[in-house]
């Protein structure tokens, strides 16, 4: 299962990157917002952030206008790991390297099939573990030492 949501910047490539959910049979949640009116990206990253961090969904997608206030907001809570992507090396170095278990994407930076593409890569790709986990541990003790908290990986 995978939350969605984003602010009106972010709507259209939320309802391109749903349609390849679909295709792909990938169940999926649609935290809003629903229409193009202007609202506060915190309030839509805050929902999918919740659940990742909560492990009620295994992975999250944002969108805003640039993708970096969703970033500045998931990144917030325990446990997320949220990558703002611009092209498809990024997206599959997020889940290689960083396991991000939240991608996020810029309604105007990119456009629909580069957030297909960007998407899809991510979802194939597998975390190499090794080297890169030693660093993810690291993040874990900086979350433990400072919310007294851990992604436990
Ligand atoms: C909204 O105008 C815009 O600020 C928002 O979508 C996002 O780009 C923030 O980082």
């Amino acid at each position: 299962m995978i939350a969605l949501a984003s602010d009106h910047g972010g709507l259209l490539l939320k309802e391109a990157v749903k349609e390849l959910l679909r295709e792909r049979g990938i169940s999926f949640e649609d935290c809003g917002t629903e229409d193009g009116e202007s609202v506060d990206y915190p309030d839509y990253g805050e929902k999918v952030a919740r659940k990742v961090a909560a492990g009620a969904v295994e992975k999250g997608i944002l969108f805003c206008g640039t993708g970096i206030g969703m970033s500045i907001v998931a990144n917030k809570f325990p446990h997320v790991r949220a990558a703002l992507v611009t092209d498809p090396f990024m997206a599959r170095m997020a889940k290689e390297h960083n396991n991000a278990n939240i991608l996020v994407l810029g309604g105007r930076v990119i456009g629909e099939s580069e957030a297909r593409e960007m998407v899809a890569t991510w979802l194939d790709a597998r975390f190499e573990g090794g080297r890169h986990q030693g660093r993810l541990d690291k993040i874990a003790t900086i979350e433990r030492e400072i919310f007294g908290t851990g992604s436990g990986e």
